[in-house]
This record gives C-alpha cells, structure tokens and sequence, in this order.
C-alpha cells in the first residue's frame, strides 16, 4: 500500500492533505493510518493543545477554557501553532492536517501562509457522518495519553479493556467527550467548519469519502482517492 501512494510525495512538491468532517467522523483515526504511507506527519491541532495542556505551558491554559466549552480557540493563536509547527523539519514534504483550518479566515490565514513558500493545500479529504453516529462514536470513543490513539468501546475497543494496543499506555475519556460538550461542538461545525466543504470544492480538490464504512474500508476510500485524483 505504501507504494501505491507515495508516488504523490515524490512530485518533489511537499503535499499538503486536509482531513475535513465532523468531530468524531474519523479524521485522527484516517490521518494516523495514513501517515506512514505518505512519509508526511499528521498536525493535528487539538493534539497540540492537549499536549500544551498537560505541559501546563501558557497556550494550553488559554486553550483549556475554550475546549471545555466545545467552542474553537482564537484563530491568531491557532495560526500560529500551526505556523511553527510546520516549520519543523519533519514537515518538509509536506502535512496531514488534521483539525485545521476550522474556519473560512484559517483557511484563508493557510493559504496565506502556504503561499509563502509557493505552496497550495493538495487536497481536502472530506469524511462524511450522520450525526446521530458522530454522537454514538464521541460519546464511546477512549483514547491514549501517551500516543493520542483513539479507540471506541464497541466500534473499535482494545484488545485489553482500559490500555492501548499500540504502546500499552493508558486509556482515558475525553473531557469535551461529554453528551453536552459533543453538541455544542457539533453546533460549532457545523456553523463555522462546514462551509470548508464548499470552499474547497470550488478550489477543485475536494475529495469526498463515505465515513459511515468501518474504518478499515474508509482507509481504502481515502487511498483509492489520492490515487485516482
Ligand atoms: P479536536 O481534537 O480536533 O477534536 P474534533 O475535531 O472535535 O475531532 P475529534 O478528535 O473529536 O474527532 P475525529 O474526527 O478525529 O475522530 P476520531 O478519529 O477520534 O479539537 C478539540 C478542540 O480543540 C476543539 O473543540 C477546539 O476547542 C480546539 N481546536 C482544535 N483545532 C482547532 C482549530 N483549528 N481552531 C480552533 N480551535 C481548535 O474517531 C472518533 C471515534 O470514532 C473513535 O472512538 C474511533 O475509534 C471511532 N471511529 C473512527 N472511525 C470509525 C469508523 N469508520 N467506524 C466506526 N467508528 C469509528
């Protein structure tokens, strides 16, 4: 599987792949499985901030009050971590942004910032859920604390209840996990995230994928999609 894609990083060109949908449709899960294959590293904002967050550095107690309301942090501070955080060397071919941009102006603050260095997002893989399975999928999901792997306790639960398969280390429930933090996100989205999809469909490199197949059949999907377009 790894060849058949990678052809897509060796245009010389870094790639630059958006993993757009609902919270809980699947983008942290699809990135992290997808990584690998493409040589280039998931960023996946709300990992960022958690990792602040349990560093208690300043950013991740500014970001703390917003995430436990469901709602999105400043877009200047957002921007900014992202900037850096593709400064990095192991961003050099490129990203799998996953949880960025969330917005019309972080889109815009992106390509500002990809223009920079002659570059344009390559695709916006959009991940389609109905919203009853979002909540179903949020409200069950566990995730590690040492690796940010996300498992769900009935779609997809570890081999050993409470510990992860792939570093052992310990699994807990998010807090913005919560029935009511999970609507006020939902809300969020589809409110300031959603209109992406347009967005980047009017760009030409929107790439829509089924997100209610088990996700093993929505990782063949989105490689199917790299390939093909
Ligand atoms: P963030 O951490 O980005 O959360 P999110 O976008 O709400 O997305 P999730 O991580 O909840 O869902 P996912 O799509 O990655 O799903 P997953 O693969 O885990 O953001 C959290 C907060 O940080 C925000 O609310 C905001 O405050 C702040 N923030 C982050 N980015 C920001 C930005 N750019 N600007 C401003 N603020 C920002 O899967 C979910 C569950 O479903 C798992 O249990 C998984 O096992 C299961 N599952 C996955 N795929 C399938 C499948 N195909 N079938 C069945 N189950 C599946």
């Amino acid at each position: 599987m790894k060849g058949e894609i990678e052809a897509m990083t060796q245009s010389g060109q870094p790639t630059y792949l958006i993993m757009l949908g609902a919270p809980g449709a699947g983008k942290g899960t699809q990135a992290r499985l997808i990584e690998e294959s493409l040589g280039i590293p998931q960023v996946a904002t709300g990992d960022l901030f958690r990792y602040n967050l349990s560093k208690e550095t300043e950013l991740g107690l500014l970001a703390k009050s917003y995430m436990e309301k469901g709602v999105l942090v400043p877009d200047d501070v957002t921007v900014r971590m992202v900037e850096d955080r593709l400064s990095r060397p192991d961003c050099a071919a490129g990203a799998i942004l996953d949880g960025f941009p969330r917005n019309l102006d972080q889109a815009a603050a992106l390509d500002e910032l990809l223009a920079k260095y002659n570059q344009k997002v390559s695709r916006a893989i959009y991940i389609r859920v109905e919203r009853e399975d979002l909540i179903a999928r949020l409200t069950g999901r566990r995730v590690c604390k040492s690796c940010q792997a996300a498992f769900h306790v009935i779609f997809n639960p570890p081999a050993t209840e409470g510990v992860c398969d792939q570093c052992d280390g310990e699994l807990y429930q998010r807090a913005d996990d919560s029935r009511d933090t999970v609507e006020k996100r939902l809300e969020v989205y589809f409110e300031q995230t959603a209109p992406l999809i347009e967005f980047y469909k009017d760009k030409g490199v929107l790439v829509e994928i089924d997100g209610g197949l088990p996700i093993d059949q929505v990782q063949d999907e989105i490689i199917r999609a790299i390939r093909e377009n």
